[in-house]
């Protein structure tokens, strides 16, 4: 699959760049970014709810292109093409997770994975932030995970692969501080968020979320509030504190039989 553009707006209004604004958390993002009177610039594989989010959304106020982020050549075309816009804010939101034991889960599954989760957040974080950085001015948001904070039993790349955007997310953002740099880094860890993250990931799951609207909320808040970490609600906060307290080998334990109860679907 090649980039493809579903609709097009040229415009100089201050826009912002949405990845996985197709479904779920992003998509919420993408309409609370709208209220608040960015273009958009949406993203995602499917390109009808794409062309339905342009319907919804106002056509006038919304470019939407079609990429496949697991494709290193569809991020940077995704990168050069938002050039013409005036981006202000990149939400680094398209991701998913594997359910299995690490020796039976499919490499090349896996592989994707972490294409999507690492490789192509590394990398649209990078592009826009040389930008942002010559710009001073403008604001990231990447989404990770509480996940990213324990190791995870039944889901250990995906849960690896939150923990990579965790730290790279705190360490640039010390480096912009140090910089006196006025470009924004902020990272999402939700907890369970109902969405189709659990049926694209084959189970069903053991806790019941918050709305994605609810996550969306607390993580443009967040965002514009200058907060690095936006950690929704007090029990997930407390799972992520001692999270990065306790031994490992103990959260491990938890987490084998919290992820173990989930079922195949
Ligand atoms: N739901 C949760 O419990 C939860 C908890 C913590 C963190 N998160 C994180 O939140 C983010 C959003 O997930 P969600 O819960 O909103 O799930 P979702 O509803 O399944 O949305 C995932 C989005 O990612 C996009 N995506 C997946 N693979 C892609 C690819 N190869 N290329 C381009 N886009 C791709 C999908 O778009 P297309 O299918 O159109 O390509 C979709 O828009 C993810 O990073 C996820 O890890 C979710």
């Amino acid at each position: 699959m090649a980039m493809k553009i579903i609709h097009e707006n040229i415009t100089m209004r201050k826009t912002a760049v949405v990845t996985g604004a197709t479904s779920g958390i992003g998509r919420d993002i993408a309409r609370l970014l709208g209220k608040r009177g960015y273009h958009l610039l949406l993203t995602g594989r499917n390109e009808d709810e794409l062309s339905r989010l342009c319907d919804e959304l106002g056509r006038k106020n919304v470019t939407a292109v079609s990429a496949d982020l697991s494709d290193v050549k569809e991020c940077g075309a995704l990168y050069r093409y938002a050039r013409q816009y005036n981006t202000e804010v990149l939400i680094n939101n398209a991701g998913f997770g594997l359910h299995g034991e690490f020796v039976e889960a499919n490499l090349k599954a896996e592989m994707k994975m972490l294409d999507v989760n690492v490789r192509a957040v590394h990398i649209l974080m990078k592009l826009f932030l040389r930008d942002f950085v010559k710009r001073n001015k403008g604001y990231i948001l990447n989404v990770a995970s509480v996940a990213g904070f324990v190791p995870g039993p039944f889901m250990s790349g995906y849960y690896a692969t939150k923990s990579y955007v965790i730290s790279m997310s705190e360490s640039v953002y010390e480096e912009l501080r140090h910089r006196k740099s006025r470009v924004r880094i902020c990272v999402l860890c939700p907890g369970p968020v109902d969405t189709s993250f659990n049926s694209r990931a084959g189970v069903t799951g053991s806790f019941s979320g918050i709305s994605s609207e609810e996550a969306a909320e607390e993580a443009v808040e967040g965002l514009f509030g200058g907060k690095l970490l936006v950690v929704p609600t007090s029990k997930v906060k407390l799972i992520a504190v001692f999270g990065r307290m306790l031994p490992a080998k103990i959260v491990a334990a938890v987490n084998y039989y919290v992820q173990g109860k989930k079922k195949k679907i």
